[in-house]
């Protein structure tokens, strides 16, 4: 076994063992320590493009940046293959698998051995959020991937200063990754190698560490982001008093300059990273939006009672087909160089493309199969789950305040699903505890067959599901706790941007036009506007909204936002039902809060609207 390279500053004995202990079960032929420097990116980088893996694209067009395409079968995240391995089987709770840890080793540890035979393995030292900042945590990844190395460097603070933040022994998250695709002697590599039938995403919570086995890609295998960032950085959050959300963070700044940040969950593909990029319309002058993070936000209070939120992450990992210049400018604006763009299409002049970006695709461009494109055939160009990976100090609507260690204060929290009927475009919960109870309740009309039937409801709370490291229930116990302790919490607004008419249209007029609805929040936060009590929360009549410039009609208006009584009550049965789904932890409080909102219900006209 080679040592390509040390890390000589590292003084953690512990860590040392660990690392120790893994290169003895996984048998690389080499160990580097990277540092994280540009040098390093840049040798790693060439590496990937010699073994064909990278392909460089046009230094002129798109400086410094390369696209890959990976195997077919590893082409998303693996919810099926993703276990929380608490020692309980009720603190994983039953939105999550588990197996006992135990268990799992035992399973685990036969593919562990071995597996990196014919590889290096890549030591990460990473930090989530600022290095200097309190809210901040460290971790190590293991891994056999160059590609990981090179996300993890624009995803994270990484290298050598994150081996003087852990000392002699500090905490970190322990993180192991491998392709789960040993090399034999003299046998050759492929492009993307990964276990085309093997996967495991494993989580253990007690012990704050992560092993995934047989994908290289995303979420599978950058562990900083879902497994770290979400699911074990959920569990500390609940055992040190802070939250760890699925949320973008923005700044909204009014003509006066009075700024406040909003945090905002919306499950996947819901277009977190454009609404977090959002530039408001023309109607909107004076008005600002500015970027903290576009995927995923650390909360704790402050001294003041305020909650303060930091972007765990440096980097946008995004999902590429649909942003263009009119749905996400600052978007295409960031990934115009030092950028890693995986299973686009690239087109003859050696730059990138998908479905989106502009009408037609390219002549002759190469899709993500790395085969030329026939446009009679019906296949995209790009994988519709294509990414992006930018460093987040590109974008041009990044909030000064973004690396602030102590984090930006939030003045609200807006919770979305995707829902073609019964939801308002906008209502403000009550208090807090009906801000939990829409956060638990929010969901989404299945739109792919793979989550199974399409038009049902699946219930994402918090857009946690496949992201909480704990039992759900207790993690809504945690919200309610959480904002008791607050002396000044966030209010808490449900938007829906997907409502529908009879005829299946959608009647918001389009994603640009969200900025009216963050001004009305915040506007609400501040007390300069009105709100009616309607049978859900307060609302907005026709009045408070701003929809100058735009063509919406008081009818348009009604319709988006009337709370029609029968639809409520199925609604709120299949609260019930999933209530019901986890009886002896769901906090009694919901159940009262669902009571309280049925019997307000039947005390209203079949279709209650703000305008009377
Ligand atoms: C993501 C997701 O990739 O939520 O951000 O799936
Ligand atoms: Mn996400």
């Amino acid at each position: 076994m080679k040592e390509l390279k040390s890390a000589p500053n590292l003084k953690h004995t512990e860590l040392k063992s660990w690392v120790s202990e893994m290169i003895a079960l996984c048998q690389p032929d080499a160990v580097y320590w990277c540092d994280g420097s540009e040098q390093e990116y840049n040798e790693l980088c060439n590496q990937l493009v010699e073994k064909g893996t990278f392909i460089r694209l046009n230094e002129a067009k798109r400086p410094n940046s390369y696209a890959c395409f990976s195997d077919p079968s590893d082409v998303a995240r693996v919810e099926d293959r993703t276990y929380i391995c608490s020692k309980r089987e009720e603190d994983a709770g039953p939105t999550n698998n588990w197996m006992a840890p135990k268990d799992m080793k035992a399973n685990l540890n036969p593919l562990l051995k071995g597996s990196m035979k014919g590889r290096t393995m890549y030591i990460i030292p990473f930090c989530m959020g600022p290095l200097n900042s309190p809210i901040s945590k460290l971790g190590i990844e293991i891994t056999d991937s160059e590609y990981v190395v090179v996300n993890m460097k624009i995803m994270t603070r990484m290298g050598s200063a994150v081996i003087d933040a852990l000392g002699e022994n500090e905490e970190y998250v322990k993180s192991l990754h491998t392709l789960g695709a040993p090399l034999k002697a003299g046998e050759e590599d492929v492009k993307w190698p990964c276990n085309p039938t093997v996967k495991y995403i494993v989580h253990y919570p007690e012990e704050r560490s992560i092993v995934s086995y047989g994908s290289g890609y995303g979420g599978n295998a950058l562990l900083g982001k879902k497994c770290f960032a979400l699911r074990i950085a959920s569990a500390m959050a609940r055992d040190e008093n802070w939250l760890a959300e699925h949320m973008l963070i923005l700044g909204l700044e009014d003509p006066k300059g009075k700024k406040d940040y909003i945090a905002a969950a919306f499950p996947s593909a819901c277009g977190k990273t454009n609404l977090a990029m959002i530039i408001p319309p023309d109607t909107f002058p004076g008005y600002k939006v500015t970027t903290v993070g576009d995927d995923i936000a650390w909360i704790k209070p402050g001294k003041d009672g305020r909650l303060y939120a930091i972007n765990p992450e440096a980097g946008y990992f995004g999902v590429a087909p649909g942003t263009n210049y009119k749905t996400n400018p600052n978007a295409m604006e960031t990934i115009k160089a030092n950028s890693i763009f995986t299973n686009v299409g690239i087109t003859p002049d050696g730059d990138v493309w998908w479905e989106g970006m502009s009408k037609e695709a390219p002549e002759g461009v190469i899709n993500w199969k790395g085969k030329e494109h026939d446009p009679n055939s019906g296949n995209p160009v790009a994988h519709p789950n294509a990414r992006f990976t930018t460093p987040a100090s590109q974008c041009p609507s990044i909030d000064a305040e973004w690396e602030n260690p102590e984090g930006v204060p939030l003045s609200a929290f807006v919770f979305g699903g995707r829902r073609s009927t019964t939801l308002p475009l906008v209502v403000q919960s009550y208090n807090w505890n009906y801000g939990v109870y829409a956060a638990a309740t929010m969901g989404s009309e299945m739109t792919a067959a793979a989550f199974g039937q399409i038009g049902k409801v699946r219930r994402d709370p918090f857009a946690m599901l496949p992201f909480i490291g704990y039992h759900m229930a207790d993690y809504f116990m945690h919200w309610l706790e959480f904002g008791r302790k607050l002396k000044n919490p966030p209010r808490i607004f449900s938007v829906n941007w997907f409502r529908k008419d009879e005829e299946d249209n959608f009647i918001w007029p389009g994603f640009g036009e969200n900025m009216r609805v963050l001004k009305w929040i915040v506007d609400r936060v501040n007390g300069k506007t009105a709100a009616v009590e309607s049978p859900i929360g307060w609302m907005p009549r026709y009045e408070d909204m701003d929809f100058s410039g735009i063509d919406f009609s008081r009818e348009e208006f009604d319709k988006i936002m009337t709370i029609d009584t029968e639809e409520w009550k199925k609604e709120l049965m299949d609260h019930q039902n999933m209530f019901e789904e986890m009886y002896d932890k769901t906090p009694k409080d919901m159940f009262y809060m669902r009571e309280l909102l049925v019997s307000g219900l039947w005390r209203t006209s079949k279709k209650w609207k703000a305008n009377g």
